[in-house]
């Protein structure tokens, strides 16, 4: 297509030089110095033309749900854009003043590598009859031209090769515009799709030209004031303060009722999504209130769970009571463990109240994610976790199992540990056990053994081959420790900032259990032993979905070693600790040589070098005199002692070094609670010691205690207090308002910003325009918006107020790159929907993903 683009250029440069008529493209005169296009909306078989030099088509676009092509003027093609020939459509957008309440738009372009945008203008087409010609003429207030700006915009890119805007009566100024162009352009040549529909219902326009009313739900004869009527359960609640784009005036949000202890599922909740549930919370019964949501199998998505009593909960600060993702949650981190949220309201709690509850699950996600969701009732603290009576009178638990005494809810189980006796725990939900094995000191001073290994497997109800699915995150972790609070210690440090999992640190050691089936064993040294004699072992299981239990088997084995590892002249007996020494040599530790020589060569003793923590074998020299006690070819590192673990001989160097760590990536609260990731377990290439590396994995940030990604996608920063470019409502003046701006001051830092600005963007009403001084502000990302200014009446025929709002909105969507894959798309469309900030007068909505999700419900008139 391009040469006749060329052609077109050329044919412009040379024929506008010649006659000034041909400078409008014989489409129009100059006026002022400006063409002033004759026909700027297309008559009977002929298109009109449009632009600063009148050389843009303008095409025939019918709201029934057709392809542009099938409705435009005869013999023309409609579909084809090129960089040079942008292409116009006109509408006539009468019906939103009256039987229309919704809008929408769908663009598809056939070339990937093309970038389209489509640009609204909403304007005012006047119909008078001629009574010569017995037609009528439509003359629009204004079309577009480099004077008028647009009113909304939107574009497909080669992620989302079609885009579908969804526009409502209100964001179409409630019916005040009865015209509308829509121009497109792009940088490639490219054929389109275009296709538009109205409707009193909300609606889907799918790509074969079907509108699919109100979710394909509930009675679509009538949508009094553009909502649907949803049929159970897509209805909003009674006494709902109505806000909109929860779903409900489109009946793609569902309002269930969650009786206790039955499991709901729910397939594909669509990212940024919502299901909602009531919960009845009885004045007489039920101390607490467990709310869970687990996904089924791995997704991109990712489930908060808010309550709010009497009233539908959001996402913003004060539309929800508890929320799971809080950092006093007691699952801080669950949905990463194995992918479950967690919420329990308890009675002690301040917010507690009887009465109607509401839960809203709520994706937060990239990704669609089927869950299963369930609630309980509990008259004491976690039902007393199965191991237990509940006296329903004062919410006690009387233990029938023994429990450690730190768990009022019976939930640490105590079991007795017997030496070289394995334990084998069925699975079952838990979180922690705790294993006794008494009396080990002494077991350890009499029988002159040195170490206690654990040998230790788990195993899932997972009906996985794997034993856990590959999205499961979370491990079992295995600690030794003098006592139960400093097991719960470290498993707190493990939480909140500790690095697990480590060797000996304190007297505490773990080891995390990464693959279901797998034998992992654990030497623990004598300093392991509490005072009273007993090791304590506990088990932590971070995988708190409830559709997934997990049992371990685990023995304790007493270890000796023999002294001097009997010198390499004879054979340890690991139960005794005693040498059986190789003739001739004999001693304890088979280092005595009997015969006249100090030595026989081949032979090689060990010697403990200053400052090496091993020994080093030397060999016998040639003369059989002397070992040469200089060498070290041979080092033997120590195993676990106090104040370090298992030690390595580092490469060939005479030295041993204490990994601390097992190589591969850990994912690893930081010490600051405010995210976790995945950080490499690094092993030097010189053989050093494998440690920890301070710097995250790229892209395993995961932000806790509500905070936000930065832009940078590193840090996570508080959540701010309004997002870039959005408007505030500040106050009334004469004609229309004043809106103060969000700005930042350091790009995508939503910590920085704030409703600055008393001098504010200005909306005019219809009929009004912005006059005045203005002066132009500039965001963080480098973007401006204009600013000041006061609503006059207009001197003349010209753009109106609302445009000029409609125009300040578009800079600001631009300016935030809200458009499709837009950086801040997501949180706009989150703030959108939640009313987080307010445009009085209309919206844009854009789409999120193409066509798998839609942008912010239209609905209007409230
Ligand atoms: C004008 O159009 C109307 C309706 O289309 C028709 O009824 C009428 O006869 C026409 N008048 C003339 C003079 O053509
Ligand atoms: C469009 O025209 C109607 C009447 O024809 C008028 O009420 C309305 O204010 C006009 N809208 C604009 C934006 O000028
Ligand atoms: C059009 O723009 C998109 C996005 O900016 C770009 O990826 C693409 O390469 C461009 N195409 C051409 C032909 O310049
Ligand atoms: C149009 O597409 C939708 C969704 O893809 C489908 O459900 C519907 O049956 C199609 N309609 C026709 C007439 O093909
Ligand atoms: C609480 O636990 C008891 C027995 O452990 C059980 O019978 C009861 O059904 C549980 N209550 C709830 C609400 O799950
Ligand atoms: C550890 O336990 C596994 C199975 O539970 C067993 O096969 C293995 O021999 C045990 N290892 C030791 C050293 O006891
Ligand atoms: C556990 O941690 C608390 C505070 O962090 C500390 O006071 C206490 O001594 C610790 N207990 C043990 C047994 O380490
Ligand atoms: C270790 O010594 C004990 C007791 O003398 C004996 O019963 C056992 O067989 C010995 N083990 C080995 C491997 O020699
Ligand atoms: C002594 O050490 C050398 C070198 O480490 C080794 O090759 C040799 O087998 C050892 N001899 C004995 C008897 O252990
Ligand atoms: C650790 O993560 C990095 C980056 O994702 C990956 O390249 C590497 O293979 C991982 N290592 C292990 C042991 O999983």
């Amino acid at each position: 297509m391009w040469p006749r683009g060329l052609l077109v250029v050329v044919l412009l440069a040379t024929l506008s030089t010649i006659h000034a008529e041909e400078a409008c493209s014989n489409h129009g005169a100059i006026v002022d110095g400006k063409c002033v296009c004759n026909t700027p909306l297309p008559v009977d078989d002929s298109s009109g033309w449009v632009g600063d030099k009148c050389a843009i088509r303008v095409h025939r676009l019918t709201l029934e749900g057709k392809d542009v092509q099938e409705t435009c003027e005869k013999g023309h093609i409609c579909n084809v854009v090129t960089p040079t020939e942008p292409v116009c459509f006109s509408a006539d957008i009468t019906n939103l003043a009256s039987s229309a309440f919704h809008l929408n738009l769908l663009l598809t372009s056939n070339e990937l590598g093309a970038d389209v945008v489509m640009q609204g203008l909403l304007t005012n087409f006047t119909f008078t009859p001629n009574p010569t010609t017995n037609t009528t003429v439509a003359v629009p207030q204004a079309y577009p031209n480099s004077d008028v700006p647009y009113s909304f915009a939107t574009h497909t890119s080669q992620d989302s090769p079609g885009t579908q805007l969804k526009l409502s009566r209100r964001q179409l100024g409630y019916g005040v515009y009865t015209g509308l162009y829509l121009c497109v352009s792009t940088n490639a040549t490219t054929s389109i799709s275009l296709r538009a529909a109205e409707h009193a219902c909300p609606f889907d326009l799918f790509s074969n030209g079907t509108l699919q009313l109100c979710s394909g739900r509930g009675s679509s004869t009538s949508c009094p004031n553009g909502m649907c009527t949803c049929p159970a359960p897509y209805t909003h609640p009674p006494n709902w303060v109505v806000t909109p784009g929860l779903g409900f005036e489109d009946c793609s949000t569902s309002l269930m009722q969650l009786q206790p202890s039955i499991l709901l599922t729910v397939p594909e909740l669509a990212p940024g999504g919502w299901v909602f549930y009531r919960v009845e919370v009885p004045e007489s019964t039920g101390r607490e209130l467990h709310l869970w949501a687990a996904a089924e199998e791995a997704t991109k998505g990712s489930l908060v769970l808010y309550l709010r009593h009497q009233q539908l909960p959001g996402d913003a600060a004060d539309q929800h009571d508890l929320a799971s993702d809080s950092a006093i949650s007691p699952f801080p981190s669950s949905w990463w463990q194995d992918q479950s949220a967690h919420l329990i309201l308890r009675r002690s709690e301040l917010v507690f109240q009887t009465g109607t509850w509401y839960l809203g699950v709520h994706n937060r996600g990239a990704g669609p994610v089927s869950f299963s969701v369930e609630s309980a009732l509990y008259d004491c603290p976690n039902n007393c976790s199965g191991r237990g009576i509940c006296d329903a009178t004062n919410g006690k638990c009387t233990c029938s199992e023994p429990t450690a005494p730190v768990s009022a809810d019976c939930s640490i189980a105590i079991h007795e540990l017997e030496l070289n006796k394995e334990m084998v725990i069925e699975p079952r939900p838990f979180t922690f056990d705790e294993l006794i094995l008494r009396d080990v000191g002494d077991k350890l001073r009499v029988s002159g053994a040195t170490r206690v290994k654990l040998n230790v497997s788990f195993t899932t109800t997972d009906p996985e081959p794997a034993g856990l699915p590959t999205w499961v995150n979370g491990r079992p972790v295995v600690f030794a420790a003098p006592s139960l609070e400093a097991a719960l210690n470290r498993t707190a440090a493990g939480l909140d900032g500790g690095a697990h999992p480590l060797h000996p640190q304190g007297a505490v050691e773990s080891i995390a259990l990464y693959t279901h089936g797998v034998s992992y064993s654990m030497n623990i040294g004598p300093w392991t032993v509490g005072d009273d004699g007993s090791l304590r072992v506990v088990v932590w299981n971070p995988l708190s979905s409830p559709l997934r239990s997990m049992g371990y088997r685990l023995a304790a084995l007493l270890q000796t070693e023999c002294p001097g590892g009997c010198s390499g002249h004879g054979a340890c007996n690991m139960t005794t600790g005693e040498c059986a020494c190789e003739a001739p040599y004999t001693g304890a530790d088979c280092s005595v040589d009997p015969s006249t020589r100090v030595c026989t060569e081949g032979t090689n003793r060990s010697v403990r070098r200053e400052g090496v923590r091993g020994l080093c074998w030397v060999p016998c020299r040639e003369d059989g005199r002397s070992f040469d006690d200089e060498s070290c070819d041979d080092l033997q590192c120590d195993g676990p002692g106090e104040g370090h673990g298992q030690l390595r001989r580092k490469g060939t160097e005479v030295e041993c070094v204490e990994d601390l760590c097992i190589a591969g990536n850990y994912t690893v609260v930081d010490p600051s609670g405010d995210f976790l990731c995945t950080r490499r377990c690094a092993c030097p290439p010189d053989g050093g010691a494998c440690a920890l590396e301070d710097a995250c994995l790229p892209g395993t940030v995961q932000c806790l205690k509500g905070l936000r990604m930065a832009a940078d996608g590193v840090n996570c920063v508080p959540a701010g207090t309004c997002e870039e470019g959005s408007l505030r409502r500040a106050y009334d003046l004469e004609g229309g308002a004043t809106f103060s701006v969000c700005q930042c001051t350091a790009a995508g830092d939503p910590a920085t910003c704030s409703f600055s600005a008393p001098n504010g963007v200005v909306s005019c009403l219809p009929g009004y325009e912005r006059q005045g001084s203005t002066s132009t502000i500039k965001l963080a990302d480098g973007t401006s918006i204009v600013v000041g200014g006061t609503c006059g009446r207009p001197r003349r025929r010209g753009v109106s107020g609302g445009m000029v709002f409609f125009y300040c909105l578009l800079s600001i969507f631009l300016a935030a790159g809200l458009v499709v894959g837009g950086k801040y798309g997501v949180l706009w469309y989150e703030q959108y929907r939640y009313g987080k900030s307010i445009f009085s007068q209309g919206h844009v909505s854009w789409p999120l993903l193409g066509f798998r999700t839609n942008a912010g419900s239209g609905t209007d008139d409230w």
